[in-house]
Order: C-alpha cells, then sequence, then structure tokens
C-alpha cells in the first residue's frame, strides 16, 4: 500500500489530460445470429487506431504495476489478475472498457482515469508495454477434483471461442484465458454471467447460463492448469528488471 500511496501522489502531481485522435480502427465484431457486439466506439476505437510505445508504455505501467505487480502477474489468489501474455486488442478493450464503467472495478478506475494517465495514447503505449512481458509459471489453481468434467466442458463450450488451449484471439477480442488465476477466472465468469460485464460477448453469455456450480468449478479448474506455450512464460523467480 505504500508504494501505491507514492504513486498516486506522483501521478496527481504529473496528471494532465492529453487529448489525441485516432484513425480510428473500428472494433466492432459480428456475434453469431449476425448482431454486432462491442460496437460502442469511442476511446477503445481511437486507441486501436494508434500506434503504440512500448517506452512510453512503461512509465504508464509504474502505476499498474503497484496492483498487477511489476512482472504483470498479479496475484495468485486473484485479487488482481495476470496482464503478462494477454493480447494487444483485449487489453485496449478491457481498459476502455473499465474507464467507461462497462465494468465495475472501483479498485482500479481512479488510477486508470485520463486524468491519470492519459488518453487514448497512454492507452495504446501500455497494451504495447504488457506485450513485452511474458507470462508467470505459477498461476493461482482449482481444487483439481473433477478434471474429466472440466476438460469435456471446455471442449463443448469453449473452445471454439477460446481456443483448443485457452490462447484466444487477438482479432475477435476472445481473451487469453490459460493459466489465469482461477479465483479470477471465477469472479469474472459470474459477473459475465450476471450480465455485469456490460460490453460482453453475448454468445458467452448464452453458452455459460445453465452451467451449474459445479461445472462452473470444473471447466475454470481446467482453465487454470492449461500450460501456455514455452515461449510465453517467464522463469521461475524473473523480476522484471524494468521496475528494479
Ligand atoms: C489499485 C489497483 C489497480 C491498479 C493501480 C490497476 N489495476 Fe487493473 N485491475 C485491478 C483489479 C482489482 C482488476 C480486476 C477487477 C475485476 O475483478 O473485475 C483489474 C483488471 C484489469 C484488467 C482486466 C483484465 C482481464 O483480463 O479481465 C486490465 C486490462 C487492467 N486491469 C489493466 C490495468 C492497467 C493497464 C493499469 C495501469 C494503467 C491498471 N490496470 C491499474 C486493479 C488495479
Ligand atoms: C461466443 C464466444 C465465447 C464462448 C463460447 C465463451 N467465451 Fe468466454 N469470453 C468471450 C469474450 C468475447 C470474452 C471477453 C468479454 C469482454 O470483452 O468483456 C470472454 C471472457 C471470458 C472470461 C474473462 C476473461 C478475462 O480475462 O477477463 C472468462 C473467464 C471466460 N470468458 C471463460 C469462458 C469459459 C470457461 C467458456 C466456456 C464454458 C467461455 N468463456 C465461452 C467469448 C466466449
Amino acid at each position: 500500500m505504500k508504494t501505491l500511496m507514492r504513486i498516486l501522489a506522483v501521478t496527481a502531481v504529473a496528471a494532465g489530460a492529453t487529448v489525441i485522435t485516432g484513425t480510428g480502427a473500428r472494433a466492432a465484431s459480428v456475434g453469431e445470429a449476425g448482431y454486432v457486439w462491442n460496437g460502442a466506439g469511442g476511446e477503445e476505437d481511437e486507441a486501436l487506431g494508434l500506434k503504440p510505445d512500448a517506452k512510453a508504455g512503461k512509465d504508464v505501467f509504474e502505476v499498474c504495476s503497484a496492483c498487477h505487480q511489476p512482472e504483470g502477474w498479479g496475484l495468485s489468489d486473484g485479487t488482481f489478475p495476470q496482464l503478462a501474455g494477454q493480447h494487444y486488442k483485449v487489453i485496449i478493450k478491457q481498459l476502455s472498457d473499465i474507464r467507461a464503467r462497462n465494468r465495475d472495478n472501483p479498485t482500479m478506475y481512479p488510477f486508470a482515469l485520463p486524468s491519470q494517465i492519459g488518453g487514448p495514447q497512454a492507452v495504446a503505449d501500455v497494451a504495447g508495454y504488457i506485450q513485452t512481458l511474458k507470462m508467470s509459471p505459477e498461476n493461482g489453481k482449482g481444487d483439481g477434483k473433477d478434471p474429466e468434467l472440466g476438460k469435456k466442458l471446455y471442449a463443448d463450450n469453449c473452445a471454439k471461442c477460446h481456443g483448443a488451449s485457452g490462447e484466444g484471439d487477438n482479432d475477435k477480442f476472445y481473451p487469453r484465458i490459460e493459466a489465469q488465476h482461477y479465483a479470477y477466472l471465477l469472479r469474472q465468469f459470474n459477473d459475465i454471467k450476471a450480465g455485469k460485464r456490460r460490453n460482453a460477448n453475448p454468445d458467452m453469455v448464452k453458452q455459460i447460463h445453465d452451467f451449474t456450480d459445479r461445472e462452473t468449478h470444473a471447466v475454470l479448474d481446467y482453465v487454470s492448469r492449461l500450460v501456455p506455450p514455452k515461449e510465453k512464460v517467464a522463469p521461475k523467480g524473473w523480476k522484471n528488471p524494468d521496475f528494479q
């Protein structure tokens, strides 16, 4: 918390909104039934049309590192999600959704505002920096009680969007979910099911509508145990030299 207070003080002084207009690459995607989702435009579209500067993004990430950790690994108890490994467009979408209050995130909201970190260019830059981070070798896992059920449920209900190994899809805004902290997966899954993430894909909401508690635990335990490709994972005990 001490670091957080220090950062709060620093950013309060450095605050100053930057207004940058982008070329506006459309984010809108077409769902299964032909309807459009993620079509709100606004800051997400602006940020997607900009060229990220990862070096500037490193400075933005200092604020983020107070919670998401300097390595971008979050915490295994799921309080803070792992950001390392997440797709560029997914980071832009989620950060824009949090800033636009499409997601309820009162913990992060005050630190992620344009007055704190800047406008769409800062969103693109920090997403660019996050692309340089490798994933945690030790994420939080579920209880491992129902591996066969989890595997089957995943193949039948999730793989078509999140991919066979939970790798997601940058262009379609499908998050990488493999090796994310179990408790975080659980919270987000239930939020999406309950309609609390207001810019989520309606096809997923429909797909998981009838999941029981047992099925939810089983499928997310399975996801938390999926192993990302070796080249995406950092060595055990790695510390980010950018913030030493
Ligand atoms: C004060 C703590 C805090 C700070 C600082 C913070 N975050 Fe977060 N962030 C959170 C929490 C908590 C969540 C999960 C909220 C939830 O459960 O919905 C989150 C979620 C996210 C997500 C969604 C991840 C996903 O896969 O769903 C992204 C992206 C994100 N943060 C990026 C950032 C960036 C970029 C910064 C810096 C500009 C930042 N955060 C600063 C606490 C913080
Ligand atoms: C029709 C495509 C689709 C299907 C099927 C689907 N998802 Fe998703 N899922 C998405 C999209 C898109 C998002 C991002 C939502 C947003 O932008 O808020 C998402 C988000 C998530 C998240 C939150 C990740 C994060 O980092 O915030 C979890 C967890 C998740 N899905 C798990 C699952 C599981 C488990 C299944 C199968 C039981 C499943 N999904 C089926 C498209 C899908």
